[in-house]
Parts: structure tokens; C-alpha cells; sequence
């Protein structure tokens, strides 16, 4: 029989592990969220409970999937710790938060992390998403495992020191290229440049590096030493600083990179 689940958390991972657990046939029990609204919103739509006090969360689920920021984990694993005595099982999905937060609190805990960028009003394809997890005991593993095998086909064992090189590389890969397409586009806008233009440059960069390593695919006035354009690059920036800053550490990395590899 399947494990029935509650989700703590009906943010951007909370709302789409709900709904996909649900699609795939999983008991959410309850539903999660200090603001009522956003509970009661995502519990309608899998026919659940909706609760706002922790002290609601009751003991009847076998498994509680904690999605919330990752500096509430503490807290709310210290508010849990009832759920340690039906030994029910209690994870969390952040990358950046080791396993270690739940020692004391529970005797089978792990790690539910989604290796993908989740934002509410985008739907995620589960397909394509990679599954970290980790578990306390075997059991534990196992069936966290067995959970997230059942709605998506990538999942790995990942410990916590290496989930932390994942999530560092993860923040680069896509929090700091993301932000540069969000400062690429506040200068075309100012600039009356259309955005879209660059759209698939940046499909290109992604798309070509399944194929070649990103040192070998870097192009650009930094690696080819093209000084002069640089300078051009920077006195343009003049007009936005902080952006110039970004901008000439870059521009030091890539050539660093390539002296150095
Ligand atoms: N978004 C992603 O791309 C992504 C991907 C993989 C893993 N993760 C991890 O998944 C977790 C949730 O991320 P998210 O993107 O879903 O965040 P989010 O959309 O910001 O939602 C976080 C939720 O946490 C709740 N919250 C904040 N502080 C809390 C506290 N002290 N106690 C209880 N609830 C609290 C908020 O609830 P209220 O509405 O009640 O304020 C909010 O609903 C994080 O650990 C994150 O690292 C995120």
C-alpha cells in the first residue's frame, strides 16, 4: 500500500511535490502553511486538509516532506519531534541543509531534495528532474527512495557534504546565470533594446554544453584576450556600476580558468 504523506510547506517545492504525489495516486494527509489561504488553496486541489498551527499536524501520516525556507528546518524539526514517537518518517528538500538538522529529533529522517528550479506558476517536468536522497537508517533510504523513484526515474544517493557541492554548484549553474539574464534584460529595457533578441543565445549556451565542456565552449572577448573590446565593454557599463563590477570579475575568472586548466 502506498504511504500517505504531509507536506509541510505550500511554497514553490511544497505546492508541486504535492500535486505530483497526488497525481501519482499518494494520500496527502494535510496540508501545511502558517498563512491559511495558501494551505487551504493547495489542499483543495488534492481534496486534503489544510492546517496553520503546527500543533494541527497530527500522527497519522507515514511520511512529512518539510519544504519550507531552509532556515525554519531547525525549528520546525524541534516542533516535529512528537512524530518520533510513531517513528514515522520526516524529511527535508533543501540542498543546503545538511541531514544532521533532524540528529536528536527523530530517529528516521533523510533528505527529499529535487534537484530543479521550482517556481509555482511553472509546471516542472518530474521526467527530467534529478532526486537526491539520503536517509538516517536503511529503511529510512530505502523508502524515501522507493518514493521518489515512483514519480520521477533519476534518483541518487547523495550525501550531505556531497548534496553541499551540488547546491553550490547548483546556485551557480542557475541563481547566478539567471540573475545575469535579469540584468541583461533591466539594460536592453533601459537601453530599448528587445530582450528576446538574446533568447537564443542563451538557449545555445545551454543546449551546446550536453555536448562540449563549458571550458571548451567559451567564446567571447575574455578568452580570445580581445582587450580593446573589453575596454569598449566597460566604458558602456560606466553608467551602471555595480553591473561593471560583475563584469570585469568575470571577465578575470574566464581568463584565470583557462590559464590555470
Ligand atoms: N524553489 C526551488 O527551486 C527549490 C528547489 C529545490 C529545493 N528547494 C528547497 O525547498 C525548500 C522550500 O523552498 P521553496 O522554493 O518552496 O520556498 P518558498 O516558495 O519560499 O516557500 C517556503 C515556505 O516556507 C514557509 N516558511 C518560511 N519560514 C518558515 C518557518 N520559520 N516556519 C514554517 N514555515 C516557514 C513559507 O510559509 P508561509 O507562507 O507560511 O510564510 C513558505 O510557504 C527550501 O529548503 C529550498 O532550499 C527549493
Amino acid at each position: 500500500m502506498y504511504p500517505s504523506i504531509s507536506i509541510i510547506g505550500a511554497g514553490n517545492v511544497g505546492h508541486h511535490l504535492t500535486l505530483k504525489l497526488h497525481q501519482q495516486g499518494y494520500n496527502i494527509h494535510q496540508v501545511f502553511s502558517r498563512k491559511l489561504p495558501k494551505a487551504q488553496a493547495l489542499a483543495k486541489q488534492v481534496n486534503t486538509e489544510a492546517c496553520n498551527h503546527v500543533e494541527e499536524i497530527n500522527r497519522e501520516a507515514d511520511i512529512y516532506i518539510v519544504a519550507i525556507k531552509d532556515d525554519g528546518i531547525a525549528s520546525m524539526a524541534e516542533q516535529l519531534s512528537f512524530l518520533n514517537q510513531d517513528h514515522k518518517i520526516v524529511a527535508h528538500t533543501s540542498g543546503a541543509t545538511p541531514m544532521t538538522v533532524f540528529d536528536g529529533h527523530f530517529e528516521n529522517f533523510g533528505i527529499f531534495y529535487p534537484l530543479q528550479t521550482f517556481s509555482i506558476q511553472k509546471e516542472v517536468n518530474f521526467e527530467q528532474l534529478p532526486f537526491c536522497i539520503d536517509g538516517s537508517n536503511t529503511q529510512t533510504k530505502a523508502t524515501l527512495t522507493q518514493l521518489a523513484q515512483s514519480i520521477c526515474p533519476n534518483v541518487y544517493d547523495i550525501s550531505d557534504q556531497q548534496r553541499n557541492v551540488l547546491h553550490v554548484t547548483a546556485v551557480m549553474v542557475n541563481n547566478f546565470t539567471n540573475h545575469l539574464f535579469a540584468v541583461a534584460q533591466q539594460i536592453c529595457k533601459e537601453q530599448q533594446v528587445p530582450f528576446e533578441i538574446l533568447h537564443p543565445l542563451i538557449q545555445e549556451t545551454t543546449e551546446k554544453i550536453k555536448h562540449t565542456s563549458p571550458k571548451a565552449a567559451q567564446t567571447g572577448p575574455a578568452i580570445r584576450g580581445d582587450q580593446q573590446t573589453i575596454e569598449r565593454h566597460l566604458n558602456f557599463l560606466n553608467a551602471y556600476p555595480n553591473y561593471q563590477k560583475i563584469y570585469k570579475m568575470l571577465s578575470q575568472s574566464i581568463q584565470d580558468l583557462h590559464k590555470n586548466l
